[in-house]
């Protein structure tokens, strides 16, 4: 078949070369063409206007009240957790990005959910350019999902899974994983950036268009972005990204972007022998169990999506070398050193020559400042040698001049706390509930050298 010639496109300036070049002839960028379809007809005419024609029928202006504004119909999976973070489930047109590292759990969880849908009634089609038609049925035996009716397509060209999704009409298809699929139009590997966007173009104007609710998989590079970076992240509807570390069992699925539903909500799962289940009540699950408190260890509750969740952080303060190290896992490593310098000015607490290694149990990710305050106190504590008191625990942001910030829906996070047994809090005074919760003691603070003098009168 004679290919449709290609251009390269500059990512940054958008100028056009008839060939690749290391150095962008226009704006003199390193690195940024990158390949794409030419025009196939000679006037200028957008080679977009018509793979989105369908999107943007002519239509009149309107005045925004006037719209009719019907709510979106979402189709649960089946999958509380996912339904969760998808924002009540699956809707029709609708596109989603799913990302996470190898192994830890997309296929499984998708093929979950589509047998789920199956046997809803629903008509589901899973795309697979990475495993065999028999892999994937070995998958579904493991899986417990005998008798299966979910059809299966093993192709990795874009033109010929349009052609099936145009002839099965399915109401899910899921494309495990968009780095595999490639389209006859450009010439450039599978998992290329320009074969990646203009995959997802095409998939994401054929759910627009017929309805179809797709799902790709994508993979997520070593430094964390997914692969075809970005680019994906603002045509689709929905991202969600996969987290916690494959040696656990736990695993987050996070939203970070929704269209249809709140972002940050997290579902929480467990790998088992059969496949992902889904973990109702995630509060306690990343504690790890101290018989006796132990010195550089502290929690605090963090509030992701809608759940009040209890965390702990670690720390470790050694002595280090003339270049001493600072690591975090699962908490911002800018934030860190900021936190350090905070607690040598307002508290005395001099970290300088000492190694400090930083860990959230679980390969939870942090990203709220509400952690703050229990990074110092677990900082401070493993410093000391002294373990905080049993029970307890803290959760605050901290400003630069030392002082201790109010966290969102402090009274939520206590009252989860005193749930699971905590006893004594040191919270900032915003945070401090007007009438006591039972079994806990709350010290409410205003500045991190108070925190410190309350810790210290604690132990
Ligand atoms: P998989 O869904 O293939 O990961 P991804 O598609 O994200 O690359 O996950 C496979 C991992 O999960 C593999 O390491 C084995 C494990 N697993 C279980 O523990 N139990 C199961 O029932 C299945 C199907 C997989
Ligand atoms: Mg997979």
């Amino acid at each position: 078949m004679a290919k449709d010639k290609t251009i390269y496109t500059c990512t940054e300036c958008g100028g056009t070369s008839p060939k690749w070049l290391g150095k962008c002839p226009h704006c003199n960028a390193w690195n940024t063409l990158i390949e794409s379809a030419a025009e196939s007809s000679s006037p200028v005419k957008n080679r977009y206007s018509s793979q989105f024609q369908s999107l943007a029928k002519a239509s009149e202006v309107t005045t925004l009240s006037d719209i009719e504004a019907a709510d979106m119909e979402r189709t649960p999976t089946g999958h509380e957790e996912l339904d969760r973070v998808l924002g009540g489930g699956i809707v029709e047109g609708g596109v989603v990005l799913i990302g996470g590292d190898p192994g830890i759990g997309k296929s499984t969880l998708l093929l979950q959910a589509l047998d789920s849908l199956q046997r809803a009634g629903l008509n589901t089609l899973y795309v697979t350019g990475e495993e065999s038609g028999a892999q994937v049925a070995l998958r579904s035996r493991r899986l417990g999902l005998d008798g299966s009716q979910v059809k299966v397509l093993a192709e990795i060209q874009l033109e010929k899974i349009l052609a099936t999704l145009e002839a099965t009409q399915p109401a899910i298809a899921v494309i495990d994983s968009i780095q595999t699929v490639y389209s006859d139009q450009l010439t450039s590997a599978p998992g290329s950036v320009a074969q990646v966007r203009e995959c997802a173009a095409h998939l994401t104007r054929a759910a627009k268009s017929s309805g179809v609710c797709i799902v790709l998989v994508g993979h997520v590079t070593k430094e964390g972005a997914l692969a075809g970076p970005r680019v994906l992240e603002h045509m689709v509807d929905t991202v969600l990204y996969f987290e916690g570390d494959t040696h656990s069992s736990f695993r987050l699925v996070r939203a970070i972007k929704n269209r249809f539903g709140a972002v940050n909500e997290i579902g929480v799962f467990a790998m088992t022998e059969k496949g992902l289940k889904g973990v109702a009540n995630p509060s306690a699950i990343f504690l790890s169990q101290h018989s006796e408190p132990v010195p550089g260890s502290c929690v605090l509750v963090t509030l992701e999506g809608t759940r009040p969740m209890l965390v702990e952080i670690q720390a470790l303060v050694d002595n280090g070398g003339p270049s001493p190290r600072r690591l975090s896992v699962g908490l911002d490593r800018d934030r860190l050193a900021m936190l350090l310098a905070v607690l040598h000015r307002h508290a005395g607490v001099a970290c300088m020559d000492q190694d400090v290694f930083v860990n959230a149990v679980g390969g939870v990710r942090i990203s709220e400042p509400a952690a703050d305050l229990a990074v110092m106190l677990a900082i401070t504590s493993s410093l000391r040698g002294k373990p905080l008191p049993k029970g307890f625990l803290a959760f605050g942001e901290v400003g630069l001049a030392g002082e201790v910030r109010p966290a969102p829906r402090g009274q939520e996070r206590l009252k989860e706390a005193a749930k699971l047994g905590f006893s004594v809090a040191v919270v900032p005074k915003a945070n401090a509930p007007k009438k006591p919760i039972e079994g806990l003691t709350i010290h409410a603070v205003e500045r991190v050298e108070e925190a410190m003098n309350v810790v210290r009168s604690l132990s």
